[in-house]
């Protein structure tokens, strides 16, 4: 009786740290967005329009350069990235704008909340963050 409990408690021990373990989950965006042509030329203007909505809507999670370290980052149970990596820079255009307008778990869901072309000017302002 007593193995059988501690087999329990073991096996919860380790189910729960390989959930810990395997993130980040991988993001699988639809071929149509993935490869989805930016209609916002990269400008001035698209990326402060860009500057000013981020600020005002995600700033507060994935921090003023992206690093993932928002005022309310530390409150969320997954890391929101880290925007300035080559594995954020590599992805298209159009994998940020799927991710942004559907959302997923603790990532809002912007769609109705942002104008496509706004989802699209935050996307360029989102390529300045490369180091
Ligand atoms: C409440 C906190 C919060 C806010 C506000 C927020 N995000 Fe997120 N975001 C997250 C979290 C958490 C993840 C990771 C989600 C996951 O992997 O399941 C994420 C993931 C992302 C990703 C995917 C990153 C990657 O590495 O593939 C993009 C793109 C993104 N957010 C863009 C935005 C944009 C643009 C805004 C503002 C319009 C925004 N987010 C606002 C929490 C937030």
């Amino acid at each position: 009786m007593k193995t059988l409990k501690l087999t329990f408690i073991s096996s919860v021990i380790m189910f729960m740290s390989i959930s810990l373990v395997a993130q980040p989950k991988p993001w699988i965006v639809p071929t149509n967005f993935k490869t989805m042509k930016n209609p916002v030329a990269v400008s001035e203007t698209s990326t402060k329009t860009g500057q000013a909505l981020y600020t005002k809507n995600c700033a507060s999670c994935h921090g003023k350069a992206g690093l993932g370290d928002g005022v309310k980052a530390r409150a969320l149970k997954d890391f929101p990235g880290d925007f300035s990596k080559a594995e954020f820079q590599g992805q298209t255009d159009g994998d940020r704008f799927y991710k942004t307008k559907t959302g997923r778990g603790e990532m809002p869901k912007y769609e109705g909340k942002l104008a496509d072309n706004d989802i699209w000017n935050i996307v360029n302002y989102m390529k300045t963050f490369k180091k």
